[in-house]
């Protein structure tokens, strides 16, 4: 979708927002797969009640995107723009040991500036791509923590009610690789409560963490990390394994040799080709073990 009206883009200029005619969403995604649409930055947060007015207004659709780590996203044209946030100076406020970080911040930067600061709980979440805000979204975790346990506040764009709102800890719900916030919610800022510990110690976790997921995950390859949640008590990855299904492709879209829950774009898949791909594994691994996978990518497919 592109934004020709020139008054609409005097409007979006007046709100700090800056336009970047046809993106390409498989240059903005980790997977490398997507289509062309209008990017809208937003460097102020105070400006997004009103930017989403504007765009109801000229009945443009948007979504909102976060670090493109674990998306997927539909080919061509795309049929809506989408809002994302400018990082802004400085990312991450330190207050005693609340970390006050904006939701465009990046999450590795993040952790390793709290754990230099004796700030730890974190060192899970190291080689976890993407930015703060999308790991809040999705309760990001790996190596037994979340980053739920350590959220105190949340500032959104709560859509439906048309304001930017702050949260509590305790008004969200965090559970794994889900939370209580609305599909439209936008993540603006969160802060984060973490524990007091010296530098080396959380170091050593951190390298720890970077050599178990250097040796079991596709870490120099385009994807978007586990494509499917693991279901109760299983692990998608394995049974994937178990049915032979390293090495299966549709086009360029390949089940990882090093991880079967890591599905890789080889050179230049496409949607089609991955959503293929997804549905031809989430098929055979029903029919073997009667488990329907639920997706762990976000989809974005017109
Ligand atoms: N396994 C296989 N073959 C494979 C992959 C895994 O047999 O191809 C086996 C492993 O040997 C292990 C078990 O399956 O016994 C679990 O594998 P792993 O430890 O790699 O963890 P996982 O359950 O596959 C989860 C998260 C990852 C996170 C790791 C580490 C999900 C869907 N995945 O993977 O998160 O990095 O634990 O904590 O929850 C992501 O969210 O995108 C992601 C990659």
């Amino acid at each position: 979708m592109h934004i020709e009206d020139p008054k609409l883009q005097t409007d979006l200029t007046a709100l700090a927002v800056e336009l970047r005619a046809r993106a390409s969403l498989a240059e903005l995604t980790h997977l490398g797969i997507g289509g062309t649409t209008d990017l809208l930055r937003i460097t102020k947060h105070e400006s997004i009640p009103a930017l989403i007015a504007l765009l109801e207004r000229h009945q443009i659709p948007y979504k909102f995107l976060g670090g493109g780590s674990n998306l997927l996203v539909g080919d061509g044209e795309l049929p809506w723009v989408v809002l994302q946030l400018a990082k802004p100076d400085p990312e991450i406020v330190l207050e005693g040991k609340f970390a006050r970080v904006d939701a465009a911040a990046d999450l590795g930067r993040t952790v390793t500036f709290c754990a230099k600061h004796d700030m730890g709980g974190m060192e899970g979440l190291i080689g976890v791509p993407g930015t703060v805000g999308g790991a809040l979204r999705m309760n990001a975790g790996a190596y037994g923590m979340q980053i739920g346990s350590y959220v105190r506040e949340v500032k959104l764009y709560r859509a439906a009610e048309r304001q930017i709102k702050i949260l509590s800890g305790d008004q969200i719900s965090f559970e794994y690789r889900h939370t209580s916030f609305a599909p439209d919610d936008m993540m603006l800022a969160v802060t984060l409560e973490l524990p007091s510990k010296p530098y080396k110690e959380i170091l050593q976790g951190i390298r720890i963490c970077n050599e178990k997921r250097r040796s079991s995950q596709p870490l120099g390859q385009k994807s978007a990390g586990c494509i499917f949640k693991n279901p109760p008590g299983a692990s998608a990855g394995r049974m994937i394994d178990e049915l032979g299904l390293k090495g299966l492709s549709v086009g360029d879209a390949r089940v990882s040799d090093r991880h079967a829950n890591f599905f890789v774009n080889a050179g230049t898949a496409s949607a089609k080709d991955m959503l293929s791909l997804i549905a031809d594994v989430r098929g055979r691994v029903e029919k073997a073990f009667g488990v329907n996978l639920e997706n762990e990518v976000v989809v974005w497919n017109a």
